[in-house]
């Protein structure tokens, strides 16, 4: 069986440190007890240590929202994985769709960040997901294969149990536009990334490797989205930047755990 993992990425937000911290012992409050849903937190990079710390203690882990190829040298504004690794994080999200957009990141960067973060041993969040226009030219499936198949090059030394990796699938036409993948849409492009994964590793680990939804997931959609036997979790956006809606899906989330 495959744990579910809720992540929330708070992108750029909150404007201060105070909030940041408030967000996180928020959330650490109310976390739901004896839940068994994995949950993880990604701060911009200026409130990673402090919110490592507010959530000391509790279950929740900490990734980060990028982080750079390369381990040190003269890359003004980058942050390592060590670095990210060093200050007690788990995770760090790779190839958002905002740093595709804006960042020009490409498969290619995404493959050499995706290879640093394992070999730091950090679990990469590795983001895919098509356009709206890739959509309605009915070229998603190509996008997201080639998305996975040159984003996760040459890492089959690296991922040997499937618990080393995450794959996230955000199509971009449903992130903050409130137009949620109906649970079938989500599903479909699920079991192909799976059937993708199984090719590109083997059956054994694709089974094992989480697959999160992202793209305007809330308290009231979460459920069935879950339900689906491909969604092992989410990457919450606008709704984690609440401790109560993010504790929503999280309470959404233990119900699907609970009845599987
Ligand atoms: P929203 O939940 O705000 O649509 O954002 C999704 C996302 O981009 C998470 O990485």
């Amino acid at each position: 069986m495959r744990p579910i993992f809720i992540a929330g990425n708070w992108k750029l937000n909150p404007p201060t440190l105070a909030e940041a911290r408030q967000l996180a012992v928020d959330l650490k409050v109310q976390l739901p007890s004896g839940s068994g849903v994995e949950v993880a937190v990604c701060p911009p990079a200026a409130f990673l240590a402090p919110v490592v710390e507010a959530v000391s203690g509790s279950s929740i882990k900490v990734g980060s929202q990028d982080s750079s190829p390369h381990a040190s040298g003269a890359y003004t504004g980058e942050l390592s994985t060590n670095m990210v690794k060093s200050l007690g994080c788990a995770y760090a999200v790779i190839g958002h769709s905002e740093r595709r957009q804006y960042h020009g990141e490409t498969n290619q960067s995404v493959n050499q960040k995706t290879v640093a973060a394992l070999a730091s041993g950090l679990v990469p969040i590795v983001c895919v997901g098509e356009t709206l226009a890739e959509r309605e030219d009915s070229v998603t499936f190509a996008v997201v294969e080639q998305q996975l198949r040159e984003g996760l090059k040459g890492l089959s030394d690296s991922v040997k149990t499937g618990a080393e990796l995450v794959i996230a699938y955000e199509p971009v036409w449903a992130i903050g536009t409130g137009k949620v993948a109906t649970p079938a849409q989500a599903q479909e492009v699920h079991a192909f990334i799976r059937q993708i994964l199984a090719s590109i590793f083997n059956s054994a680990i694709a089974d094992r490797l989480v697959i999160q939804y992202g793209g305007s997931v809330k308290a009231d959609n979460a459920e069935e989205l879950l339900s689906q036997t491909d969604i092992d979790g989410a990457l919450v956006g606008g709704a984690s930047l609440k401790a109560d809606s993010f504790v929503g899906i999280i309470t959404a989330a233990n119900a699907v755990a609970v009845s599987a």
